[in-house]
């Protein structure tokens, strides 16, 4: 509605009397509230979050109209934020970082370990010095972004035919493939824990639940780097081909990526369509299959604006501001299924955080009382110790070195004990 014509409504208002005014503002404080809740992030009261990406490097003075998730499109990529080594640039993530905890939606950090978009100057140096710069680059994030609720730790490690997608060329500096096949996938996962012990550590990767290689590898690969114990909570689906595949072949494809036991974000859907029907279709059919499978957490839409995002046609949002319909679709869609199947509730929560899996600040002393069974691992899950205990207080001798360790009392998880200097 118009000011002049709320202006002229509210007049004709002061000519009714009694019960006639009181329905008709009724009714117009009602249209006025639909309209604006309408407004508010799509999913706000889901049990899913569903969210976007920057825009030409900046968060839209619009984005919480629809979205409850954010991720830097470019912003925290390695080449954007050290294309010169040693000289960090951390204004666009920080902007990400700052509007995620004011506004209270979770933020994801993309990417740590990507063979794209790394610095050039890093493949000219000794292994030696990519490791240590590699944890200089760690050490960075960390410093900066203690507290960011995702964050994708190794990005595309699937080597596509033709090498579009394929592991960075610092990998042997991570440990190479060694023993498990992927060491230097779990490397990065070991050295990322180590910083962020509350993060959730994600693995994300392209066509991962459209195409048979893919679909077939990452299982399989999570499977030899949790086993070599890499500390990985969960499973990045990009999904920008799964606009193309069938969706009962797209759930079975989750399901295969579950199977893994870990949470699956979708973290990069898109559907390049410039024409509205189609696109709304394809909308229609796809979106569904992540919002109703249980092993799916959140879904992040990779960006919005028409003519402002990666791949033509993908954008949701016309430049006049009016919305694609296959967006006013997804509105109502969301709206009319505000609680759709999740088997992980407390793994994302709306807020800037996420409800810790565990209460993993460290802490302790850690107490047993009464006779029982402790056991003590650490946080690659390796156990350390297991004692038959009797009113027994965890202390500092009975850990290898300095470090965190969590603790289980009889079978269950009783706390994160650190051990400092
Ligand atoms: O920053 C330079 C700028 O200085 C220069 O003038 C301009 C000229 O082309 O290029 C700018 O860099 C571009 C960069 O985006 C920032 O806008 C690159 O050319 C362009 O290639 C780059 O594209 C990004 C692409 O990743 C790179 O691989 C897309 O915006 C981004 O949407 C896309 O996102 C990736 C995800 O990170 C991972 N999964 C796949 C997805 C699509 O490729």
């Amino acid at each position: 509605m118009t000011t002049s014509g709320f202006i002229m409504l509210s007049a004709q208002l002061k000519r009714l009397k009694g019960v006639q005014v009181f329905i008709l503002r009724s009714a117009l404080a009602g249209i006025l509230l639909v309209s604006f809740t309408s407004q508010a992030q799509m999913a706000k009261n889901a049990n899913k979050f569903v969210g976007n990406i920057t825009t030409r490097n900046a968060v839209r003075s619009d984005f919480l109209t629809w979205w409850n998730q954010i991720t830097p499109e470019n912003e925290s990529k390695w080449a954007t934020v050290e294309g010169t080594r040693d000289v960090m640039n951390w204004g666009g993530v920080d902007n990400v970082k700052n509007f995620a905890e004011t506004n209270k939606i979770p933020w994801k950090f993309h990417t740590l370990v990507w063979g794209s978009q790394y610095p050039g100057w890093i493949t000219g140096l000794s292994q030696a010095d990519q490791l240590a710069e590699i944890n200089e680059w760690f050490d960075a994030a960390h410093t900066r972004y203690p507290n960011v609720n995702m964050i994708d730790v190794v990005n595309e490690a699937y080597e596509a035919n033709g090498g579009k997608h394929a592991p960075p060329p610092f990998k042997a500096a991570l440990g190479g493939t060694g023993t498990s096949g992927y060491d230097w996938i779990a490397n990065s996962f070991k050295m990322a824990r180590q910083r962020w012990p509350k993060a959730i550590l994600i693995y994300n990767d392209y066509n991962i639940i459209e195409w048979a290689n893919e679909v077939n590898w990452t299982p399989t690969m999570i499977n030899a780097i949790k086993k070599a114990g890499a500390p990985v909570d969960a499973i990045g689906a990009q999904a920008h081909d799964a606009y193309r595949i069938a969706p009962a072949t797209l759930k079975s494809n989750i399901d295969k990526l579950a199977a893994t036991g870990l949470p699956v974000f979708i973290t990069e859907f898109d559907i390049p369509d410039p024409t509205d029907a189609s696109q709304l279709t394809t909308m229609q059919n796809v979106f569904p299959v992540f919002w109703n499978h249980p092993k799916v957490v959140g879904i992040t839409y990779w960006g919005y604006l028409v003519g402002a995002t990666w791949k033509n046609g993908t954008g949701l949002l016309n430049t006049n501001g009016t919305e694609r319909p296959a967006l006013t679709w997804l509105k109502n869609y969301i709206a009319s299924n505000p609680n759709p199947p999740n088997d992980f509730p407390n793994f994302v929560k709306g807020g800037v955080g996420i409800v810790p899996r565990s209460s993993s600040t460290p802490q302790g002393p850690v107490t047993l009382k009464g006779p029982g069974l402790m056991e003590i691992f650490d946080l690659q899950g390796r156990m350390i110790n297991s004692l038959h205990v009797n009113d027994r207080t965890i202390n500092a001798s009975m850990m290898p070195s300095e470090g965190s360790y969590v603790v289980k009392l009889n079978g269950k998880f009783a706390g994160i004990f650190a051990k400092v200097r």
